[in-house]
């Protein structure tokens, strides 16, 4: 039964380890299954350390796999049996941060009905593990893996806070940060220290040599409050006394108090191992992959998409799925459509990465429609998206705790006859407010006088324009921002992934702009987009539908019923774009076994009016409406399309 990976007496000293001959079994069974897998990604990496690695990998994953709760055992073989869980059009995501949210972990747990009514399976807790004190980033500078944050609770709460949402059949998605750690996270500290194991877990220079270098190829990804890359560190140096300095200089992608960890040593990928098994024993079932397109760095290249992330990443997923096969990882790459593909597999590793990735291109895209009230450049971006394996997943959504940063390709604008750089500039100035009779409310974050670059800050009710019509009183534009909102997120429901609802979006909640009374955060405007929740809304809105807050939260709860009933939905299939006849409308197809479902996006404020027979060259003559419950006769020769209006047509015999 051993496996045929390890050395006779490796596999036997394993064997050892278990009393229990079935469970030595299981273990040996998925060894076979995922460690070739795992050895061939280290040797990629690790070359002749590799098989070493593997042997310390294989301590680690056997103390994970013997300490693994029972019921989250059972969860395992539950999900073995459903291995396309995630692409279900059951699962319906949300976004929060505890604090925000309900105060505490035990709090979340007290609101778990709310997101039980709401149709919630999937629920994605913001940073909430140990970050250093004052600024951190939101919680991206974690201080420790191994702790929550004080003020939210302890890890018995998280494990008791899985329990319950597992319960419900709601999966806990955690981030795990991969590309750095806190400048206080006790590896730093030892670097510091002057301790050369730790030392070799950063990337550090003595001068600005390689920093120089480096530089002259890597973009900024905080240019106005973090220029640059590196950052000069006074206690760093490896010569202690002061004639050899004690200074040098950090790798700091983000802020300069989060240190880039050095993934060429294969010790670093060992201590992630270990955390993400022990956090999966703790009952996180998704590991949100933060900015993992940057964990590896090369000279001369932009340090991002390296094929020795997407190794790292089948690696540390095969030793998840040997011990936790209920797991996934969504990789938080936010790339250009070529390179995002490899984060979910292509060649060998095809469907061997992550299970799901951002669809940050299709969110772009429904805020670049909304604003031109044309759909051409973005039928061309999707048109153009590689499709993806089909045992992975999208993670759509209209808004999120970032900014959103104007990712159009040149490419695709000029393929519609539009400039990519007028077009973003374009997108700059509506989603600030500053184009002539824009509807949004944002706030420009981290101008780049390099690039022109203006990313956008603000809530999606303020984005599409509810704050300022709520603010003139204007009934008719409160009730296009309402269709805006109800638009935007029909399609994340619709296009074949899993939604992301973003706390405070299902009650429209606009731009908090008290976040600038909190220091800590007045320096960062992308919390006017991270309100707090407002729970007497929340209850306001079921006793008064008819409210703008109250018609998006019923809206998206009769959407999400919908979706959750409409197998055509399931992620495994693409959503192809159909040609328009009219470019304010996006027409998306996708085939099922049990049929074609044809969706019907109307971006605009007017009416618009389709002939009916392209219709029914895709559904015959009589179809059906999910999103209305309504029938349709394409027998008629128009079909008229009221201002945002969505469609998810099927032909009408699949529903008799
Ligand atoms: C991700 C997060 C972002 C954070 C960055 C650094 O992009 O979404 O909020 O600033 O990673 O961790």
């Amino acid at each position: 039964m051993p496996s045929t990976l390890l050395k006779p007496e490796v596999a036997e000293r394993l064997r050892l380890a278990f009393d229990d001959d079935r469970d030595a079994e299981t273990f040996f069974l998925r060894l076979d299954r995922y460690g070739p897998e795992l050895l061939d990604s280290l040797r990629a990496v690790y070359r002749e350390r590799a098989d070493v690695l593997l042997e310390r990998l294989l301590e680690i994953m056997l103390h994970a796999y013997h300490t693994r709760p029972a019921d989250l055992k059972r969860l395992d073989e539950a999900r073995l049996l459903s291995p396309d869980w995630l692409q279900s059009p059951r699962m319906v995501g949300y976004v929060a941060y505890a604090d925000r949210f309900a105060g505490t972990l035990r709090g979340v747990q007290t609101h778990v009905d709310y997101l039980e009514g709401l149709g919630v399976t999937y629920l994605h807790l913001m940073p909430l593990l140990r970050p250093r004190d004052g600024e951190n980033d939101g919680g991206y500078a974690v201080a420790d893996y191994r702790s929550v944050r004080p003020d939210l609770g302890s890890l018995d709460d998280l494990s008791a806070l899985a329990r319950d949402l597992r319960s419900r059949g709601i999966s806990l998605v955690l981030d795990l940060v991969l590309n750095h750690v806190a400048r206080e996270h006790e590896w730093a500290e030892r670097a510091r220290a002057g301790e050369d194991q730790y030392r070799d877990y950063f990337h550090l220079f003595a001068d600005r040599g390689l920093p120089d270098a480096y530089e002259t190829t890597l973009p900024e990804v905080f240019p106005d409050f973090a220029p640059g890359n590196f950052t000069w560190d006074p206690e760093v140096g490896e010569g202690q006394d002061a004639e050899e300095g004690a200074g040098g200089w950090v790798w700091t992608t983000f802020n300069t108090y989060q240190w880039d960890l050095n993934w060429g040593n294969p010790d670093v990928l060992a201590e992630f191992v270990d955390i993400i098994l022990n956090l999966a024993n703790r009952g996180v079932e998704v590991f949100r992959l933060d900015a993992i397109a940057f964990i590896w760095k090369r000279l001369g290249t932009n340090s991002q998409n390296q094929p020795e992330v997407h190794h790292l990443t089948r690696a540390l997923r095969a030793a998840a799925r040997i011990v936790a096969p209920a797991v996934a990882f969504k990789a938080e790459a936010i790339v250009a459509p070529g390179d995002l593909i490899h984060y979910l597999g292509s060649g060998t590793h095809h469907g061997r990465v992550s299970d799901m990735a951002y669809h940050n291109s299709l969110m772009v895209q429904l805020w670049s429609s909304l604003a031109s009230r044309d759909t051409r450049l973005m039928e061309e971006a999707l048109r153009a998206f590689p499709p993806k394996p089909a045992n992975t997943t999208w993670g759509l959504y209209v808004r999120c705790h970032d900014d959103i940063g104007w990712a159009i390709s040149d490419t695709d604008a000029a393929r519609v006859g539009i400039s990519g750089p007028g077009h973003r500039h374009f997108l700059s100035d509506f989603y600030s407010g500053e184009f002539p009779g824009s509807f949004a409310r944002g706030l420009v974050f981290q101008f780049n006088p390099a690039t022109g670059d203006r990313r956008i800050s603000g809530s999606a009710a303020s984005l599409a324009g509810l704050e300022t019509a709520l603010e003139d009183g204007d009934e008719i534009q409160i009730e296009l921002a309402v269709q805006r909102l109800l638009l935007l997120h029909t399609v994340i429901l619709g296009f074949g992934g899993v939604p992301l609802l973003y706390m405070g979006d299902e009650l429209a909640l606009p731009n908090d702009s008290g976040y600038a009374d909190t220091t800590e955060h007045a320096a960062d405007n992308r919390w006017v987009h991270r309100p707090r929740m407002d729970w007497a809304l929340a209850q306001e809105v079921q006793a008064h539908p008819d409210t703008p807050a109250g018609q998006v939260n019923a809206g998206l709860r009769c959407r999400i019923a919908v979706r959750k009933g409409l197998p055509h939905l399931h992620a495994s299939i693409e959503s192809s774009v159909i040609a328009s006849p009219d470019p304010r409308v996006l027409l998306l197809r996708r085939d099922h076994p049990l049929g074609v479902l044809l969706e019907i996006y109307n971006f605009s404020e007017e009416r618009v009016v389709l002939p009916a027979f392209l219709l029914r060259s895709h559904l015959g003559e009589d179809a059906h409406d999910a999103l209305s419950g309504s029938a349709l006769h394409l027998t008629r020769p128009t079909l008229t399309l009221t201002p945002y209006r969505a469609m998810w047509l099927t032909a009408a015999e699949v529903n008799a």
